[in-house]
């Protein structure tokens, strides 16, 4: 059979979406490109010295992998000079990233959390990059410069979003609203080839994903949702089997395949500021995107992730996402006890 390449895909759904152009594929395109140096560096990460942290800490308060800092300047590096973007956001810069003067810039805007799963690295366990892609409205900001306004877009306004999982092998599960597609990396010819057509969730769920030491900071509606799904009544008629691994990207990219839930609820860890941990912006939404589009559903716990707008760049979010009877199930336990 003929193999599929992610540019002969990216091509023929050019050519079926009217809002697709060429700008938008020559983006993707440069962003495959530096998924894949990012890759080639994940694969050595036992082999090269950029293990470890780097001492310093980001601006989410959190200690910066070496790999992380590596995949967000590659990301920022090569994408800044696509011509087609005029602003990036990222998971490790507090403000927003304005293409420089002297590169060309277009209408696109990207957000990515460069390396989720960071805490992974050194045990050689999956890591990832997601991504989003936004577009500036016209005339939004009424200035020529891109505002932080213009950015801080409700997830529903994607015009696509995805993720790389650097695994076994490297995959790019990707959506621009017309399904999901998952390609996996062929590292002998360097080509993304489409492996995965039109991913849906299964219809019944049987993993939950949670990190369940956090059970005693839950208030009483959470614990009921994770109960119910360890219990014996839900819809499988026994307990889902509890997956967690740690890295958002992984435990989702199993959960998508395999059906079910993962979970990051608001919990009590700062008792004066009850809080999810996960950003709406480089995390929740592109996953949320890619979610609807397989099928299922992702929420706050009352809320669709795809609706809330965001009020600043590293706004958090409580997210259960997954096969949509599932999440249906987590919101309807949240409405009895609101
Ligand atoms: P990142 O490595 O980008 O900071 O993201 C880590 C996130 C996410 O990948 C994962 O699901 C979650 O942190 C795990 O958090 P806990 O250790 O609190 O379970
Ligand atoms: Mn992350
Ligand atoms: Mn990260």
């Amino acid at each position: 059979m003929r193999q599929v390449t992610v540019t002969e895909h990216l091509l023929l759904h050019q050519t079926k979406s009217p809002a697709a152009t060429g700008q938008f594929t020559a983006l993707l395109y440069d962003l495959i490109l530096a998924a894949k140096i990012i890759s080639k560096s994940v694969n050595k990460a036992g082999l090269l010295d950029v293990l470890g942290g780097t001492g310093q800490v980001n601006v989410q308060g959190e200690h910066v992998q070496k790999l992380d800092e590596y995949a967000n300047r590659v990301l920022i590096h090569r994408m800044e000079r696509t011509g087609v973007l005029c602003a990036m956001a990222s998971e490790e810069n507090a403000d927003l990233i304005r293409v420089p003067e002297r590169f060309e810039t277009g209408d696109y805007i990207l957000i990515f959390d460069p390396l989720d799963g960071s805490s992974n690295i050194d045990v050689n366990i999956n890591v990832g990059t997601i991504f989003s892609i936004l577009k500036r409205k016209p005339g939004a900001s009424g200035s020529k410069d891109v505002t932080l306004g213009d950015v801080l877009q409700s997830g529903v306004e994607q015009v696509a979003a995805g993720y790389f999982l650097y695994g076994p092998s490297t995959m790019l599960v990707y959506s621009s609203g017309q399904g999901v597609h998952g390609f996996t990396l062929d590292p002998s010819v360097g080509e993304f080839l489409l492996s995965h057509p039109d991913i849906r969730y299964p219809e019944q769920g049987r993993i939950y994903s949670v990190n369940e030491s956090y059970w005693h900071y839950w208030d009483e509606p959470t614990r009921e949702v994770v109960n119910y799904f360890k219990g014996p009544d839900n819809p499988l008629g026994k307990p889902y089997s509890l997956r967690y691994v740690g890295s958002l990207v992984a435990d989702f990219h199993r959960n998508l395949f395999y059906g079910g839930i993962f979970m990051y609820p608001m919990d009590y860890r700062l008792p004066e500021k009850p809080q999810g941990k996960l950003r709406l912006m480089c995390e929740a939404s592109p996953l949320a995107f890619l979610a609807e589009q397989a099928g299922g559903r992702a929420t706050d716990g009352t809320k669709r992730i795809l609706d809330i707008v965001p009020g600043e760049l590293h706004q958090r979010v409580p997210l259960f996402i997954g096969s949509a009877g599932d999440v249906d199930a987590v919101e309807a336990i949240y409405r009895r006890h609101s």
